[in-house]
């Protein structure tokens, strides 16, 4: 049976036209049809704001709808597509459509980590839609299953690889002994990477993803500011060969969940480079893929799975949440707003308890690995495996007659701050030259 459509169109503001841009604008165009089908009435691109009114754009980016003035744009629209990125001007764009009375798409996650409870608000004060699918792990549904489909269940834990900049750079090193730079700039031109890809390699954008996604699975505000973050830029290329000898991979790893303590429970939100097994699910998450999983009480583990970049998969996410926030506009009604009654308290990421790798050049002679066992052990901290490693290739050259040798020890879960101090007094030990590594273990 065929819906009778609404004849007005709903007029679409679409900011930005880069990666994803350009490929919503494709999706737009070459599905006008069967979208106006779906919704229920015909979607029309007002307008696309962009800096460089003279850059080429593709076939699909029609010249006559851009525009520098995005202020007036959004005054214009129903709906707007944000996917500029940056903070501002976006985040002020996105407040002056929400307060206009428009619905918003945005894949900013940048911007959501920074302020997202400002735009949920301003998104409930207008009784307007706020929806952002696309900010966490590309084209992957995850943040409505979370959002909505767990909304009956309690969430325990959300762990995966969210960056796939990141995942990109880490495999072609591991697979094909690729350097770090190479990769970046292969995954920048295949347009994964953030327009400044520090916030990829540095953990930034695996933090605003992790922050969103904590804030829904716990149903309590958590800003980029509380969630521990280390990126991949001191990984090594003898770091990766060491994890192929001991059968694992490194992967840029987003975890948060609920931990239990003498105060009670808090959320732990947390990304940092780890040594997984080479036989774990995510191990064989390649390229630019994400995979993350979802444990809850009642739904056992979820996995999700998919490409995590790009313009065209993440386009799709955009798309799909404009045909919800459109139909919406159709039918009346609002779709979910933010949820934090719960308030719990952040874990800092001292309190933990996590198994480590450390790499550490010694001096070779008597006494040494007693010494590094005996400070280990005052710490606390048990040793799981420890075995002997190639010296560094850009290692300084020992002085004259001095032996030197490599040692990889991997230890059993303790406490953070114990082996931050642990690895503190190991630096400053005459038996130790340096401490090349310290990677966290999971998976086991
Ligand atoms: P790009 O840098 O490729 O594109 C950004 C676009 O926004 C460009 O067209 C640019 O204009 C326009 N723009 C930027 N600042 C302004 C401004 N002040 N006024 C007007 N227009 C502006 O970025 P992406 O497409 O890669 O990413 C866009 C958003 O999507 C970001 O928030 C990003 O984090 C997110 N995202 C990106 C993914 C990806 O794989 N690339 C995946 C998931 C989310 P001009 O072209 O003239 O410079
Ligand atoms: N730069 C991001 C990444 C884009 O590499 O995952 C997708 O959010």
């Amino acid at each position: 049976m065929t819906e009778t459509l609404r004849t007005t169109p709903l007029r679409v503001a679409v900011l930005g036209a880069g990666t994803v841009g350009s490929e919503v604008l494709r999706l737009l165009a070459e599905q006008q049809e069967d979208l106006a089908q779906r919704i229920g009435a015909p979607l029309e691109v007002i307008g696309v704001a962009v800096r460089d009114l003279d850059r080429d754009r593709g076939p699909h980016v029609d010249r006559a709808l851009l525009t520098e003035d995005a202020d007036s744009l959004v005054e214009r629209a129903d709906l707007v597509v944000e996917v500029m990125g940056g903070l501002e001007p976006a985040r002020s764009l996105l407040l002056r459509a929400l307060g206009n009375g428009a619905s918003v798409v945005t894949a900013n996650k940048a911007l959501l980590a920074a302020d997202g409870a400002a735009l949920y608000q301003a998104a409930d004060d207008h009784g307007v839609d706020l929806h952002f699918e696309a900010a966490v792990a590309g084209a992957i549904p995850l943040v409505r299953p979370i959002r909505e489909s767990l909304a009956g269940d309690r969430i325990e834990r959300v762990l995966g690889i969210v960056n796939g900049t990141t995942n990109f750079v880490l495999d072609l090193m591991t697979r094909s002994g690729a350097g770090f730079d190479d990769a970046l700039a292969l995954a920048q031109e295949k347009g994964f990477a953030e327009a400044d890809p520090t916030a990829d390699v540095e953990g930034l954008d695996a933090a605003a993803k992790a922050s969103i996604l904590a804030s829904l699975a716990f149903h309590t505000r958590v800003g980029i500011q509380d969630v521990h973050c280390e990126g991949i830029t001191r990984v090594r290329a003898e770091d990766i060969a060491a994890a192929t000898r001991m059968g694992r991979v490194i992967k840029l790893l987003s975890i948060v969940e609920r931990v239990e303590g003498p105060e009670g429970e808090r959320v732990s939100a947390r990304v940092y480079p780890a040594l997984l097994p080479a036989s774990h699910p995510l191990s064989s998450v390649a390229e630019a893929y994400n995979a993350v999983f979802v444990e809850a009480d009642a739904a056992g583990s979820l996995m999700f799975y998919g490409q995590g970049a790009g313009g065209a998969p993440t386009a799709s996410a955009v798309l799909g949440d404009l045909v919800a926030v459109a139909r919406q506009r159709v039918h009346g009604g609002k779709g979910p707003g933010e949820s934090s009654y719960a308030e719990l308290p952040i874990a800092p990421i001292d309190t933990l308890r996590t198994a480590n790798y450390l790499s550490l050049t010694v001096h070779d002679r008597p006494g040494v690995l007693a010494e590094i066992a005996g400070i280990l052990s005052a710490h606390g901290i048990s040793i799981s495996t420890l075995h002997q490693e190639p010296l560094l290739s850009d290692a300084a050259l020992p002085e004259e007659g001095e032996q030197r040798a490599r040692i990889g020890i991997v230890t059993h879960r303790a406490e953070e701050s114990a082996v931050r101090e642990a690895c503190e007094r190991l630096e400053a030990t005459d038996a130790v030259i340096s401490l090349d590594s310290r990677l966290r273990v999971e998976g086991d």
